[in-house]
């Protein structure tokens, strides 16, 4: 099997990776870079920023024929011109979903949408998958489940491999993980980067 390294420090999202990689022949593992610091360019752009990510990472790759893949996502809010977008981690960690609320209290247009970058570094290129997920940002918190601006944001309904399906109003919180993926940004953009693998076709795969 051949090795992907997944940039990231939540384990969860290694063990999404790994589930969606592995029947393609990739031995997903999580890269904690060691010692040197990753930095977040100020983009405004997620591509931009997981570009950067992973071109800061590629050296330390412990062989050049390893994969790399790293993740980048945001929440857009259309009224708010695009805000908190890049700087979600930050807005999250400063004025939280509840400041998010309140910049929102005077307006009706509640329109939003998650966006996730996947880049993926392979055989000396680097592929970008986007995926996104649309919704409106409900009028006030609601759920227990999920992390981020996952308990104010509610996804529009979607088609999903030829079924509809709906929260019927529920933010991303009052569902469980099985129930967000069908809608997530997240998967949307790992979806894409396994159409590349596909594409790709390892010579180790199994
Ligand atoms: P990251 O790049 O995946 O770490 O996401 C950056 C920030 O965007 C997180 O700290 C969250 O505030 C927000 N975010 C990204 N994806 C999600 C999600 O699925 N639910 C809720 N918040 C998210």
């Amino acid at each position: 099997m051949r090795k992907l390294w997944f940039m990231t420090g939540n384990r969860g999202k290694v063990a999404e990776a790994k589930h969606a990689l592995q029947p393609l022949g990739f031995d997903v593992v999580q890269l904690q870079v060691e010692g040197v610091e990753i930095s977040e360019p100020q983009a405004d752009d997620l591509e931009e920023v997981a570009r950067s990510k992973i071109e800061q990472a590629i050296p330390h790759l412990p062989s050049p024929d390893d994969a790399l893949l790293v993740e980048d996502a945001g929440l857009f809010v259309d009224a708010l011109h695009g805000f908190p977008g890049v700087y979600s981690a930050y807005a999250l960690k400063t004025i939280g979903f509840n400041g998010l609320l309140n910049l929102l209290q005077d307006t009706t247009q509640r329109t939003g949408s998650f966006h996730a970058v996947a880049a993926l570094w392979l055989d000396g290129k680097i592929h970008l998958s986007r995926g996104i997920c649309q919704g409106e940002i409900a009028m006030q918190a609601s759920g227990n489940d999920g992390f981020g601006f996952d308990p104010v944001f509610i996804p529009h309904p979607i088609q999903y491999n030829g079924i509809a399906y709906s929260t019927d109003g529920k933010t991303f919180a009052d569902v469980d993980m099985i129930e967000k993926e069908k809608f997530s940004h997240r998967r949307k953009a790992l979806d894409g980067l396994i159409q590349i693998l596909n594409e790709s076709k390892p010579a180790s795969s199994s």
